[in-house]
């Protein structure tokens, strides 16, 4: 009884507050998009598919947004499905668009232990995994053909994905690139994409940064680079986040011990889940029945949006980019992750591309 209460209270707040905006969405300014907004701040972008550039979303995009990643098309397995095979059909016909349109275009990702195609580290006679030595020759002829490709189309690559373990007692995650080649595959990676594109800037990317122990490591790796001179200019944060994390003061404290490093931040892969964070898949459970998106998640929703937007813009003299991954609520890779077949609503957008209050409260701040 006390918590219905308590419940409707913070609705009845909520709408009051929030009063105003609600009117304002209606008048959905056709003409001024997210990348407007912040035209004096960061580029704001989006994660595409080839699919959803042919559809009706494809006008959102543009209205909305002056950057795009490619969610899958550049990854090391659809791009490079075997060894002397490579598929550009998807990553050419996003980079078609963004080039019609006017967009940017992010590179994601040059190495990663998931999504790598089988044939990668294993030797197709013997079926055994690879030695070092041919693993990294296979990274640098992967590294240089897909870097040297999109040279000077794609302004920004995330080049190594995810090294960093978030096993407390582990450094840098157990993978078969680890298992392979130790910590120089991400040495190497850094140095081929560079030789392949010196203009383009490169970035390390990861997510669960607003844990101190794992930020704690991703700085280590980064400063184990610079010591190294290897060229390395940014560190992408993923920015998985939920409606209760991270806190004012996780992001605050991220974003500082970050900005130390005095290399580029870019959010890169940004989206608020409306259910609390998990970080493991698992089964679904009877108490994940209700996948409405209630006025109580709508509203820890925008406060969540809200807190991380002025944290982001007190940070701007670091942060160039924010990529939301996905477009709008019409579908997400959260929809089935960590509990498969469970409706998320964690983008800007709702299923009809109309912006939702999470947006007004994103641009108000001009
Ligand atoms: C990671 C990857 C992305 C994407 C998401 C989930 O964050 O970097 O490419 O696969 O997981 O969709």
């Amino acid at each position: 009884m006390r918590s219905t209460i308590r419940y409707s209270i913070s609705v009845l707040v909520f709408s009051m507050m929030y009063a105003p905006l609600m009117a304002q969405q209606t008048n959905t300014s056709a003409t001024k998009g997210l990348k407007d907004y912040y035209k004096d701040y960061f580029t704001m972008g989006v994660a595409v598919s080839p699919r959803a550039l042919h559809a009706d979303e494809a006008e959102l995009v543009v209205q909305q947004f002056g950057s795009m990643t490619p969610e899958n098309a550049m990854k090391m397995g659809p791009i490079h499905p075997h060894e002397n095979v490579y598929s550009w059909k998807d990553a050419d016909s996003i980079l078609a668009f963004a080039k019609r349109n006017h967009l940017k275009l992010r590179g994601h990702t040059l190495c990663w232990h998931n999504q790598a195609p089988r044939w990668l580290f294993t030797d197709s006679a013997t079926a055994k995994l690879v030695t070092k030595e041919v693993l990294l020759a296979r990274l640098k002829d992967h590294i240089t053909t897909v870097v040297s490709k999109y040279k000077g189309e794609v302004y920004a690559w995330d080049v190594v994905n995810e090294a960093v373990s978030d096993n407390k007692e582990e450094y840098l995650r157990n993978s078969l690139w680890y298992q392979i080649c130790g910590d120089e595959f991400i040495y190497k990676a850094f140095q081929w994409a560079h030789e392949a594109d010196p203009n383009a800037l490169l970035f390390y990317n990861d997510y669960n940064e607003i844990n101190p122990v794992k930020r704690e490591k991703i700085i280590r790796l980064v400063k184990s680079l610079q010591e190294k001179g290897i060229p390395i200019n940014g560190i992408g944060l993923q920015g998985h986040w939920a409606i209760n994390e991270p806190t004012a003061d996780q992001l605050e404290q991220t974003l500082k011990d970050f900005s130390q490093l005095k290399l580029i931040l870019q959010i890169t892969e940004l989206d608020i889940s409306v259910y609390p964070k998990e970080h493991n898949a698992r089964e679904r459970k009877p108490e994940d029945v209700d996948t409405s998106f209630s006025l109580a998640k709508e509203a820890q929703q925008m406060a969540e949006y809200k807190t991380c937007f002025e944290k982001f813009r007190k940070y701007k003299q670091f942060i160039t980019g924010i990529t939301f991954w996905n477009i709008s609520d019409r579908s997400s890779w959260l929809d089935n992750f960590p509990v498969r077949g469970r409706k998320d609503y964690p983008l800007l957008f709702d299923k009809y591309f109309q912006p939702k209050k999470a947006y007004w409260e994103v641009v108000k701040f001009q």
